[in-house]
């Protein structure tokens, strides 16, 4: 409108506005334009899937009032199958810089209101544009992915927007903290993106990813899958473990994505945040004395001894439902964040395989970068025995933990509760693979192995021979036991700092991690080392 209510000698009169009034309105418009994305009816189609819009949760991740757009009136330029008509701005992924919690983040959102928040040529290279800003400025970048996948209208213009995407994940990767959130479809290679960032976070029900769709897996192999089956919230928690973490709607894979980035420096170059600890763990310390079962056979929860040890509901798991033989997950000591990763006895009574060295050794290689000490807990039998572990390469697998760990320069301190066998021993952050302080508790048993196996090894013949083989094993067993099934021989030869008390373990980590704050370890430059991948 060109007129504008003005008050002329006490009487409302409607007057012409100037040229530069008319252009300010034109931008308030536009603006207003672009706020609509796809329109009432598109939202209200995607709020009736239990989905929110791209920008509710850019404000809800976001400190109020912090969010500064980037770019809002970029369109496509797309003339292929009618797309010269459906030009929206923002072309479909909202993207800008804001605060959480009073630190600088990029995020981007895509809109799935606008062509299925389609990733085409210009809404790739805003991406690109924030993944640039972010890396130069040091900050996380924050991506919520809510899209169909290559703008299928702009053809190989999309192919290239997501090969530009990938390399700038990559050259992210190390520099800043990359997480992504997946809230609607990921398909096609369109989920090497968040593949390729550090975490990834689901939403149960609304979110899934997968490479081929249900239809394209039935043509390929007959095999019949739902969405949620393929790829789902459920199916990447349990059985890929693709997904870190997952909220049971968006607002809890929002607030989880908060947590995690309070563990996290906003880049390579920086220290993790330090939080105040008004509470110290007293109670439940003593408890951890009688916490390992007199029947080593006997499982126990290693999740407790973390809960005691870190501060206090200081402990964000990860990976939680996946590779459950092995504990990983962000923690704090005195207030300063670590990254805790721990057998867990209660399942493959600790053993590792493939997928939890994997797991593992990505977890550690995160915190290497990112300046974030390593907790390690150890029992562990030894790697899992089998044929499918074998055929499946548990030699190459397992090979990637021994690199992580030897491979990390940051602080590293060690705790073994109970077994500690054969390569295993080596492989979880042993004084041999570089780790600075490594404690064991009394119950410590360092050896090659249980002494049921070493038995029957070095006595075959012994016990073929005798009448009692029973009673001799029994014997035999005993004597190994006492000899090697203990903490003191690793501990005359150094390989173990101390042997403490287990109620004492929250106490010496913290003493020990403070000098070691001021860790430096040079090493031979190279142009990076040939991980076993
Ligand atoms: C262009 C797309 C699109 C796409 C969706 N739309 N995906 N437009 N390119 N890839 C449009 C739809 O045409 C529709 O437009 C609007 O977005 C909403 O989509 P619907 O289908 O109505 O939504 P819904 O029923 O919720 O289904 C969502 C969906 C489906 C399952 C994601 O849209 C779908 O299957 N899309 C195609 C997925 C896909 O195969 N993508 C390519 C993957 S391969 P209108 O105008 O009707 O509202 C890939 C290669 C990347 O990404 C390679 C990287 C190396």
């Amino acid at each position: 409108m060109n007129l504008k209510p003005e008050t002329v000698k006490g009487k409302r009169v409607l007057t012409t506005k100037s040229r530069v009034e008319q252009k300010n309105d034109e931008l308030l418009e536009k603006r207003v334009v672009a706020l609509e994305g796809g329109g009432e009816q598109a939202i209200q189609k995607q709020l009736a899937k239990g989905k929110l819009t791209a920008r509710q949760r850019i404000e809800l991740l976001l400190d109020p009032g912090t969010f500064t757009e980037t770019k809002m009136f970029v369109r496509h330029h797309c003339r292929n199958f009618g797309l010269e008509n459906k030009k929206y701005y923002t072309d479909g992924v909202i993207t800008g810089f804001g605060q959480v919690n009073g630190k600088l983040v990029y995020v981007y959102s895509q809109d799935f209101t606008i062509l299925g928040g389609s990733l085409g040529e210009a809404h790739a290279k805003k991406i690109v544009d924030l993944l640039d800003q972010a890396i130069q400025n040091g900050a996380p970048v924050i991506g919520f992915n809510d899209s169909g996948g290559a703008r299928i209208q702009e053809g190989a213009n999309s192919l290239a927007g997501y090969g530009d995407l990938f390399l700038r994940n990559v050259r992210a990767s190390g520099i800043i903290p990359q997480i992504s959130c997946i809230v609607g479809p990921s398909a096609g290679g369109a989920v090497y993106s968040p593949a390729l960032t550090d975490f990834i976070v689901m939403t149960e029900d609304t979110s899934y990813m997968f490479v081929t769709g249900p239809a394209v897996v039935k043509a390929v192999t007959g095999e019949e899958a739902t969405f949620e089956e393929l790829g789902g919230a459920s199916t990447h928690s349990v059985n890929s473990g693709i997904a870190h973490l997952v909220g049971s709607d968006e607002l809890e894979s929002i607030e989880l994505i908060k947590v995690l980035l309070s563990y996290l420096p906003s880049n390579n170059l920086e220290d993790p945040p330090i939080k105040e600890i008004t509470t110290t763990n007293t109670v439940g310390l003593q408890e951890l004395n009688t916490i390992i079962p007199e029947d080593p056979q006997e499982p126990y929860d290693m999740r407790e001894i973390i809960l005691q040890v870190v501060d206090r509901g200081n402990f964000l798991e990860l990976q939680k439902k996946w590779a459950q033989n092995i504990i990983i997950g962000f923690g704090r000591l005195n207030g300063y964040p670590v990254g805790v990763v721990a057998n867990q006895p209660s399942i493959l009574a600790g053993a590792l395989d493939i997928n939890a060295s994997i797991k593992a050794a990505r977890f550690i290689r995160f915190c290497d970068s990112f300046n974030i000490p390593i907790i390690t807990f150890v029992d562990v039998p030894g790697f899992l025995p089998g044929l499918d572990q074998e055929h499946n390469g548990i030699i190459k697998h397992g090979a990637k933990l021994i690199y992580a760990y030897a491979e990390a320069t940051v602080p590293k301190l060690t705790v073994i509760t109970r077994k500690a066998y054969g390569g295993a021993y080596i492989v979880m952050g042993s004084k041999h693979l570089a780790c600075d302080i490594n404690f064991a508790w009394p119950s410590a048993e360092i050896a090659v192995m249980g002494a049921e196996g070493a038995v029957q090894i070095l006595y075959r013949r012994e016990l073929a021979k005798t009448e009692y083989p029973e009673e001799l094993l029994e014997k035999l067993k005993t004597k190994y036991a006492e000899e090697f099934n203990n903490p003191y021989l690793a501990a005359e030869k150094g390989y173990i700092d101390d042997v403490i008390l287990p109620s004492e373990t929250r106490k010496k980590l913290i003493n020990a991690l403070w000098p070691l704050l001021r860790k430096r370890e040079r090493r031979f430059n190279k142009k990076h080392g040939n991980m076993p991948l």
